[in-house]
């Protein structure tokens, strides 16, 4: 008979062996033909299923919301000083990827987990944050630098619009909503952000649209797949301010001493 030799590598979203690559079984003639998106071959590749349009074009709004902020914030500026350094676009993409964590960006699963956890257990938004607080963590998905009460964040309204309109449940979404409402008493630059109302609203489509078992969404949220988003989409405007940088020949950066607070 066959003897199987063993392998050292186990792969199963994608096969470029074919005619064609397929991902997660969908040939690429298809995927072209049929029109699929982005969204269509992150649902393949990460989730290793397609998803209804409503979800996959919710992942794509999440893509295009997030793509940008400026070049003020923590990525874009790293991308900017790595570039007028004078180094090449992969430096300076991942330069800028870097500081992507649990302040800046990468706080979306946290967020996920944290309301999951306090929404499945029943926890008043009162008994989650000052529970939170008790523990000397903050709320993963709250609290912005220059959004507040009065400044709302666009994409969080636009994602929460989105999602009121299309999606079977919003539950999560309402729970961090009442997360928020509480927040906002104590301070009022503690605002549901953008990673929180993708965390919460992930934790929705997950939930709400049929395609995913319990244990699947346990496991999508322990390995944290929902910071690779904004990964993903902030990669587009790091590679922007790269290009920026370049075709302006800015010089390199150097920090003005009256800006630093020499002390000992
Ligand atoms: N939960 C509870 N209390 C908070 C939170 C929060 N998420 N954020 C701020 N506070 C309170 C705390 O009392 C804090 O005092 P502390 O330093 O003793 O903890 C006080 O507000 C002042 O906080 P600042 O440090 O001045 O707030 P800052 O404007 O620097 O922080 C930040 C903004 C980093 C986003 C913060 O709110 C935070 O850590 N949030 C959680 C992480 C998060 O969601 N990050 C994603 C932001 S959106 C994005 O990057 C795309
Ligand atoms: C972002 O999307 O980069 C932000 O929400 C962070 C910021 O400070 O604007």
């Amino acid at each position: 008979g066959k003897v199987r030799a063993p392998t050292h590598i186990i792969s199963t979203i994608s096969d470029d062996r074919g005619e064609e690559p397929c991902y997660a079984g969908v040939p690429m003639s298809t995927i072209v033909e049929q029109g699929y998106g982005v969204g269509d071959v992150i649902s393949l590749l990460w989730f290793k299923r397609s998803l209804p349009r409503y979800c996959t074009q919710f992942i794509e709004i999440c893509i295009m919301l997030c793509a940008d902020h400026g070049p003020c914030v923590s990525g874009a500026h790293n991308s900017i000083v790595t570039a007028r350094a004078g180094k090449d676009l992969v430096s300076s993409l991942v330069s800028g990827l870097l500081t992507i964590g649990p302040r800046f960006g990468g706080a979306i699963d946290d967020a996920a987990r944290y309301f999951k956890d306090a929404y499945d257990r029943n926890l008043t938004p009162y008994e989650f944050v000052e529970g939170m607080k008790k523990k000397g963590i903050r709320v993963p998905g709250i609290g912005h630098r220059i959004k507040s009460r009065d400044n709302r964040d666009k994409r969080v309204q636009l994602l929460q619009k989105y999602a009121h309109t299309h999606f079977p449940s919003v539950k999560y979404m309402e729970y961090a909503s009442q997360v928020e409402t509480y927040t906002l008493s104590k301070a009022n630059n503690l605002v549901l952000n953008v990673d929180g109302a993708i965390g919460s609203l992930f934790l929705d489509l997950l939930s709400g649209s049929g395609m995913f078992t319990k244990q699947e969404i346990d496991e999508i949220v322990e390995i944290g797949y929902l910071n690779g988003l904004f990964v993903l989409a902030r990669s587009i405007g790091l590679i922007g301010h790269t290009f920026d940088q370049k075709r302006l020949k800015q010089p390199l950066y150097r920090h003005p001493w009256e800006d630093v607070l020499y002390t000992k």
